[in-house]
């Protein structure tokens, strides 16, 4: 498992150098707040030569300030890619990647850009370090940034995500699945950002921790005036959380469309009708006849 999903982004664990930080330009007096996320023509490949492959082939999209957007579509279409590029994880990609109006470095981050944006990984089980306990996971982000109080904050973000003080000294395995994706979303949001990558927050779990989970965000969305950018193959997780969802299929994004769209079935394009006709009832069978359409 990579050191990055251990460690709060920006952390300890993946330490990012002295600050190179970029001031914004001053925005215009009446200009609009620029995108939380905006990304163009992002490509990513992995390996080379013969055995180059590009899982990401030129994906734009842009996330306002405030809002839930979601990234469907099946396994290996690139979700995770694009999140992990955007989050600093894979150096190696080509587009453009701004947050919060400012383009983002390949390799170096400033620190406070994990100020703003963290992410949620898929497992819970594998992406909370095993022999640490809750106040170490937590702790450690907060002296590295250099946050005052940071008792306080650990106490405050235990509850904000419905564990309570008792938590604080375990360690993961003596937490459920749930519990385990609270530590998580504590951890991502104990630097108080104010954009969430999630990607597939709750696929690892139970069914009835599920609602749970989302429920969970939901609350914390409000609060807290976050961005979600949220990716899942489930059409009924993104009905539930997000406004405007984009569908990816073989590296590309095929359709753009709203939640209200999607509820009415009412998608454009053949590929998102597969992938709502397959997700109407799983119908394995119907997935593996899914032709490609990027
Ligand atoms: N580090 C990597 N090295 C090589 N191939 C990778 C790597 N990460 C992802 N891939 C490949 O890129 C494609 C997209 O993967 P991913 O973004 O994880 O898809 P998704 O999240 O939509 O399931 C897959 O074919 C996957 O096998
Ligand atoms: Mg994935």
């Amino acid at each position: 498992m990579p050191a990055s999903e251990t460690t709060a982004l920006g952390s300890a664990g993946k330490a990012p150098k002295a600050p190179s930080e970029r001031r914004a330009e001053a925005p215009a007096r009446d200009a609009l707040p620029p995108p939380a996320i905006a990304v163009s023509d992002l490509r990513v490949a992995f390996g080379k030569g013969a055995e180059r492959f590009e899982a990401v082939r030129g994906v734009s999209f842009s996330v306002a300030s405030g809002q839930s957007y979601g990234l469907v579509g099946e396994s290996g279409s690139g979700k995770s890619t694009v999140l992990r590029a955007i989050a600093g994880l894979i150096d190696d990609w080509s587009g453009r990647i701004e947050v919060k109006g400012r383009p983002v470095e390949k390799k170096r981050r400033a620190r406070s850009f994990y100020r703003t944006l963290q992410m949620v990984f898929q497992d819970p089980y594998g992406s909370l370090h095993p022999r640490h306990t809750v106040d170490r996971m937590l702790s450690e982000p907060l002296a590295f940034h250099r946050f005052d109080h940071i008792e306080k904050r650990i106490e405050r973000v235990l509850e904000d995500v419905g564990l309570g003080p008792a938590f604080r000294f375990r360690y993961p395995h003596q937490l459920s699945g749930g519990q385990r994706q609270r530590i998580a979303i504590a951890r991502a949001l104990v630097l108080e950002p104010s954009i969430l990558l999630l990607d597939e927050p709750t696929s690892a779990l139970d069914v009835s921790v599920q609602a749970e989970i989302l429920n969970l965000l939901k609350d914390l969305q409000a609060e807290r005036r976050l961005t979600y950018l949220l990716v899942t193959h489930n059409l009924a997780v993104v009905a539930h959380m997000c406004s405007e969802i984009a569908v990816m299929n073989a590296g590309e994004i095929v359709e753009v469309m709203s939640v209200e769209q999607l509820r009415r079935m009412a998608p454009t394009h053949p590929y998102t009708r597969q992938l709502l006709d397959a997700s109407t009832g799983y119908d394995a069978e119907k997935v593996a006849r899914f032709e490609r359409f990027a």
